[in-house]
């Protein structure tokens, strides 16, 4: 085997946690962001040479602004008893979804109620994060949580409730679990499926919750380890719940779709037909030959229209630009909608440019810094509460490869291709990771 991809260049791990006080940056932040741009990402303390890019101990990034300073990025491994028991620093307090759970949350960070969570799917518990991002303890939402959480739960726009799928590879179904905008467990809802599949996120609609269930499945092939032991089993077969939001496991509607794996949808609505509308990052494989990471082919944004009352599902490609990490202005989870910003695969691996969407009028813009610039994934901003959708702020962590540091970048999304309004130098390295999220000082 050669070296593993997922440990080296900007897939390394760092080793030394950073804190970085009044960063310089050309141009001008704007005066109303008063927040942290956090995000997430594997950073394993000590991996072996076949080890999964899903499985690296989390490491959380966090740049504070405010009043049009950057007043500092920050570093911290989430503290899991790998770490702990690496570091030599006291494990973690806090319930477990199991006894053997190692506290491992590596991919996303979320505001919950006014708190800070890092949090994974598949086996853990979220960890409590303080505003500075070390690790508090971590936690089932006050004992609510019967399972493991999610590492992408949905917030409907309207009332503030957390829309996640649970799943673990002990379990033979799914679990709906929503937790009020208070940050208490409000509803869990066990789903039988067949196999144990990987269930990476969720969407929802004004009336369904929706869930997938494509082949990639646990069942550990050769040389699998950790998320590796999940493997792309093709007799599975590809479908999409609708689950009714208030409804029982056995009202859930099953869609076919033809074969494939999707990490991310971008969003759903339903139609005035009350057909179900879901875009999607798809993959044609996921985990057939590849154990170590995703890629299996070019991943791209798809449209797929969902009937609820049993009609075939017609799906169509609204772009074949490889893509991944698709997110929108979250006003309007579940809704109608207009733009898409996702992350562009670059010339020499999965991070390169920014692309733009324009569901309406079918419009791709691809902001492409030139190779050395690799953006993860954009964060939208709105401007104001009452902005309209795209006016607003996408801000991405940009790898810059010729000087091997991280900028954040700042745009407006109706500039998308222009000057960023700032460029903020971390002037260290952040390593390709998965997700973040904006959080306004409350
Ligand atoms: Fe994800």
């Amino acid at each position: 085997m050669g070296e593993n991809p997922f440990l080296s260049g900007n897939f390394g791990p760092i080793e030394t946690e950073a804190t970085v006080r009044d960063l310089s940056f050309q141009g001008e932040i704007p005066k109303d962001l008063a927040g942290r741009l956090l995000r997430i990402g594997p950073n394993p303390v000590a991996a072996g040479e076949n080890h999964h890019w899903f499985a690296g101990n989390g490491l959380v990034h966090g740049l504070r602004l405010r009043e049009g300073r950057a007043e500092w990025y920050r570093s911290r491994l989430v503290r899991d008893d790998q770490v702990c028991d690496f570091k030599g620093w006291p494990r973690t307090a806090g319930p477990r979804f199991r006894e053997d759970s190692s506290g491992l949350a590596n991919t996303n960070v979320v505001d919950v109620a006014g708190k800070t969570y890092a949090i994974v799917e598949g086996g853990g518990f979220p960890m409590e994060l303080d505003y500075e991002l070390e690790t508090v303890h971590s936690s089932n939402f006050g004992g609510g949580l019967s399972g493991p959480f999610s590492a992408h739960p949905k917030r409907d726009p309207d009332n503030g409730e957390l829309h996640a799928v649970g799943y673990f590879s002990g379990w033979d179904h799914l679990q709906h679990v929503v937790v009020s905008a208070e940050g208490e467990v409000v509803r869990t809802v066990d789903i039988p499926v067949a196999g144990r599949p990987m269930v990476h996120d969720c969407a929802i609609t004004e009336n369904y919750f929706i869930v997938f269930d494509f082949p990639v499945i646990y069942g550990a092939p050769e040389g699998g380890n950790g998320a590796g032991s999940y493997s792309w089993q093709e007799d599975h077969g590809s479908r999409v719940g609708l689950l009714p939001r208030q409804g029982a496991a056995d009202e859930i509607i099953w869609c076919e779709v033809e074969n494939c794996f999707v990490f991310h949808p971008l969003n759903a609505y339903e139609d005035s037909d009350g057909r179900v509308v879901l875009d999607v990052v798809r993959h044609p494989k996921m985990f057939a030959s590849n154990l170590t990471g995703p890629g299996e082919g070019p991943p791209t944004l798809d449209r797929w229209i969902l009937d609820p009352k049993g009609g075939a599902s017609k799906e169509s490609r609204i772009s074949d630009r490889p893509q991944e990490f698709p997110r929108l202005d979250e006003r309007l989870v579940g809704k109608p909608y207009r733009y898409g910003y996702c992350g562009a695969s670059g010339t020499v691996g999965p991070f390169g440019g920014l692309l733009k969407h324009d569901l309406q009028t079918g419009e791709t813009l691809h902001r492409d810094d030139g190779p050395s610039k690799q953006y993860q994934e954009p964060v939208f901003v709105p401007c104001s509460p009452d902005a309209d959708e795209d006016d607003g702020w996408i801000m991405s962590y940009r790898h810059d490869a010729e000087r091997n540091t991280a900028e954040v970048v700042i745009l407006h999304a109706q500039d998308f291709l222009g000057t960023p309004l700032a460029t903020i130098d971390l002037t260290v390295r952040v390593p390709f990771g998965f997700h973040g999220n904006w959080v306004a000082d409350s």
